[in-house]
């Protein structure tokens, strides 16, 4: 990796003055930049990228020698402490960042807004600036539009339309420019203030309701008094503003005092699934932590991204729990990021959490969200359950208060948290932190010994025997070791049948594999295991199985001893696991058959139980969110009551299919495309043209990409790339739900394949470019198809190095998920055969 020149080590900037004149109906803009600041070398360089320079001048000189390269101005005076630059630039209206376009409709017409995007280095496509996390300054921010109908203009801070028609904006406290941020259209919005007098607002286009801004506004409101509480540190802004966006990159950005979402983000209506209330719940709770861990104290350089958003990913959920308990967030990060992390972290190649990077353009190759997120949150949360609460917390707050408006690396926190506990948290931390992997414990009774024996859990290769961590076991006996910190340990164990579970709630990064006398234990005593403790053993067998340590006969027993379980998070963990098995089978076999008659039959008591007449309109929380994997499975099951009810919603809904209940309304539209007639197709499509609600559009395309038809699949393909039809932000779902569909497998990865140039083209920019490779290699499974995926792919990365890392990975699923068929599809036969 090249070294690259921090720009900050020129010039120390104080504070801009930008003044920007945003014509969208031109799509361009043009501005004036005064950055007033400390000089510390022979010249000065400014980040701008994409900038036309029209006038340059400086407090020493008024026209001082200067040029441009593709990234920077390089101005020959190093005595200036003031530099003005006059600019003008295009609005983006292919990619999503810098300043940038967003297109909607509204009463048949074409209706715009201007937004920006400024993580991780975008700022400098819009004005020129010294673009890095470390260079804090404060600014003033005014902005004229061409566009009357702009009936409101925002940024960070308040502002107010001027007698000139330009809105002025109140200075903002030090920040960094990757946070600024501004907005611009028509807006409708819903406002209201903390117990502290913060003005929280939450904002969307005029083809929204207001009324879907409340939950959003209620769930902010309660996020910024939580964490008040927490941090023991006030929300320094006078307002929060939050606002949905019709286009938009990722899913949602933390800017400081103007946090972006996109719309799915952010809106909710009386429809909506209670996976979405949620979901829009822990992305708020997101991008509010963030306004102290990341905004107010803020990482020195790009490589300490990382703790930034594995910091936000725990608040998020423990703000969620406080706030809405009856939602048990834990048990869903449970399933969704535990098992994300867990499969990822024992892939050969993967990342440490922890690394380097030298440029911002490098920012995209590290970003796996599976570690940078869900892994750095585990080992947060591990680190949390080991120290306590109340010493985190008071950890937190010296560090909130010590380095407020001003920058740290990830030592600076290790140093509090040491402080605080008493224990040297950099050395429990880094081991897991700065390298790839987890460790698998072997605990085993014999002889009134019972010996625990770490070693790495890495699937398809041979683990490093000498590789060890020091591992909080969080066993369920005081007699047993706090802490593993060698290979192996050896107790005496008197009592043979005494229960014991190791990594209890699954507090700690590693698995644990039995002996068959202590697994017994636990699997007697199932019905006093709680849900995270029921969802980590049915995950361990099934990760036991990718290993090649067992077969799969383990988890399909355990699947069957909680086919009564009513807890939701425990459904759908029974639903992937169907989900995983479905891979041993093909299309149209009769394998296939007795797998759908298993799950018919594993999910027909809570199929009865929830969609029977007396209990569907007073359901509890837990069961309107068990009713999407329960409807699911059970179609799939071909459960007929199960694909009737799901056709008479259907029917019942015709006329807006919006009023479904959002918990069935994926299942309810694509058994309407499978079992209903060829019409339904091209009503749905209809629909999602001129549908603005980005929740329906989203169960419109999954019931679409659940087709089965070849000439529906290439059709559908065909609209893909036309923007008009689907937008940009939207385009991965279709690809990958379409490749997740096994009747469009084959058709989709050719035309991933021919269609990769527009792909590049179109997202090579962006944080979700490499999804394109990844769904590949999550989806690919034999042998033809890997010589296919190393060809195509040998030559995509030899242009974009970007992708090696996650080409690599793909390669190596796609030859483990081979080799796991080729072991447990005979088995499956088999136990399918003894099940019937
Ligand atoms: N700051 C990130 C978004 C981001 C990261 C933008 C890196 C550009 C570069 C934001 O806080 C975030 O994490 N967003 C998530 C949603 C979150 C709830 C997991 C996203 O966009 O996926
Ligand atoms: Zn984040």
């Amino acid at each position: 990796m090249s070294k690259i020149r921090h720009l900050i080590d020129y010039f120390i900037p104080d504070n801009y003055q930008l003044h920007l004149d945003i014509s969208k109906a031109k799509r361009q803009f043009s501005g004036q930049v005064v950055v007033t600041g400390q000089p510390l070398s022979h010249e000065i360089r400014l980040h701008a990228k994409g900038l036309t320079i029209s006038q340059l001048s400086t407090d020493t000189n008024s026209q001082p020698r200067w040029r441009q390269d593709s990234d920077e101005i390089i101005i020959d005076d190093g005595n200036a402490h003031q530099i003005t630059v006059s600019f003008s630039g295009q609005i983006n209206e292919t990619a999503m960042n810098g300043l940038y376009l967003c297109k909607y409709r509204l009463d048949g017409k074409n209706c715009e807004l201007f937004a920006t995007q400024f993580e991780s280095h975008y700022a400098r496509q819009c004005f020129p600036c010294i673009d890095e996390p470390a260079a804090k300054a404060t600014f003033d921010i005014s902005i004229a539009t061409d566009d009357p109908d702009d009936s409101i203009v925002l940024s960070n801070m308040p502002g107010h339309l001027q007698s000139d028609g330009v809105w002025q904006f109140d200075t903002t406290p030090r920040m960094s420019t990757y946070l600024v941020a501004f907005v611009g259209g028509k807006l409708v919005s819903t406002s209201g203030v903390t117990k502290n007098g913060v003005v929280v607002s939450a904002y969307a286009t005029p083809a929204q309701p207001t009324s879907s801004l409340d939950y959003a506004l209620t769930t902010a409101i309660k996020s910024v008094e939580f964490y008040e509480d927490y941090f023991g540190v006030n929300y320094p802004l006078p307002k929060l503003d939050n606002i949905a966006l019709p286009d938009f990159s990722a899913g949602a950005m933390e800017n400081w005092g103007l946090i972006t979402y996109r719309e799915t983000a952010l809106l909710i209506t009386a429809d909506s699934s209670e996976a979405s209330r949620e979901s829009v719940a822990t992305v708020i709770a997101h991008e509010i932590s963030h306004q102290w861990f990341g905004n107010l104290v803020t990482m020195n350089w790009w490589n300490d991204l990382w703790l930034n958003e594995s910091f936000a990913s725990l608040m998020e959920n423990t703000a969620v729990d406080y706030i809405y308990p009856e939602y048990n967030v834990w048990d869903d990060y449970e399933i969704n990021d535990v098992s994300a992390a867990l499969k990822r972290d024992a892939m050969a190649d993967v990342q440490s959490v922890q690394q380097d990077v030298s440029s911002p353009d490098e920012i995209a190759t590290l970003f796996d969200s599976a570690i940078v997120y869900a892994k750095g949150e585990r080992l947060l949360k591990m680190l949390l359950a080991y120290i306590g609460e109340p010493a985190f917390r008071n950890g937190l707050t010296s560090y909130f208060k010590k380095y407020q408006y001003s920058n740290t690396t990830a030592d600076n926190l290790w140093d509090e948290l040491s402080r605080a506990s008493g224990l040297n948290i950099k050395e429990l931390m880094n081991p897991w932190l700065t390298r790839p992997g987890y460790p698998l414990v072997a605990v085993s009774l014999r002889d009134n010994q019972l010996t625990m024996r770490q070693h790495e859990f890495v699937i398809g290769r041979n683990p490093d025997q000498d590789k060890t961590w020091p591992i909080p076991l969080f066993t369920t006996s005081p007699s047993l070791p706090k802490l593993l910190n060698t290979q192996q340990h050896t107790v005496t164990w008197d009592n043979p049948s005494q229960f014991v579970m190791f990594n209890a709630n699954d507090a700690a990064h590693y698995i644990t594999q039995y002996s068959y006398n202590l697994l017994s234990n636990i699997v007697n005593n199932l019905d006093q295991l709680g849900t995270i403790d029921k969802i980590k053993l049915l995950r361990e067998s099934l990760l036991l199985s990718s290993a090649d340590l067992q077969d799969i006969t383990q988890t399909v027993d355990l699947a069957r001893c909680a086919q009564n379980e009513t807890n939701s998070a425990v459904l759908s963990t029974l639903s992937g696991i169907i989900g995983n098995l479905d891979i041993l089978v093909q299309t149209d076999t009769n394998d296939e058959l007795s797998l759908k008659h298993f799950a018919g039959q594993l999910f027909s008591s809570q199929f009865n139980r929830l969609f029977n007449d007396n209990t569907s309109s007073n359901r509890s929380i837990n069961d309107r969110k068990a009713l999407a994997a329960v409807l699911a499975r059970s179609v799939y099951g071909n459960n007929q009551s199960a694909i009737n009810y799901c056709l008479h919603q259907y029917h019942d809904h015709i006329d807006n299919l919006a009023a479904i209940p959002g918990d069935i309304r994926p299942t309810v539209l694509s058994s309407a495309i499978k079992y209903d007639d060829n019409q339904v197709f091209d009503d749905l499509w209809q629909i999602y043209q001129s549908s603005q609600d980005a929740d329906l559009k989203i169960d419109l395309c999954a019931g679409l990409t659940s087709v089965i038809s070849q000439d529906r699949i290439s059709q559908l393909l065909s609209y893909v790339t036309n923007s008009q039809l689907v937008k940009p932000q939207d385009v991965i779902y279709f690809v990958a739900w379409l490749f997740a569909n096994k009747h469009a497998r084959t058709t989709t990865w050719q035309w991933l394949r021919d269609n990769w140039p527009w792909i590049r083209q179109t997202f090579s920019g962006d944080m979700g470019y490499d999804d394109f490779a990844r769904i590949a290699g999550n989806n690919l499974c034999s042998t033809d198809e890997l010589a296919e995926y190393d060809r195509f792919f040998a030559d995509v990365t030899a242009k974009d190095q970007v992708l090696v890392r996650t080409v690599r990975i793909g390669h190596d699923s796609i030859v483990n998920r081979v080799r796991w068929i080729q072991r447990n599809q005979p088995v499956l036969g088999e136990l399918l055969k003894k099940y019937q």
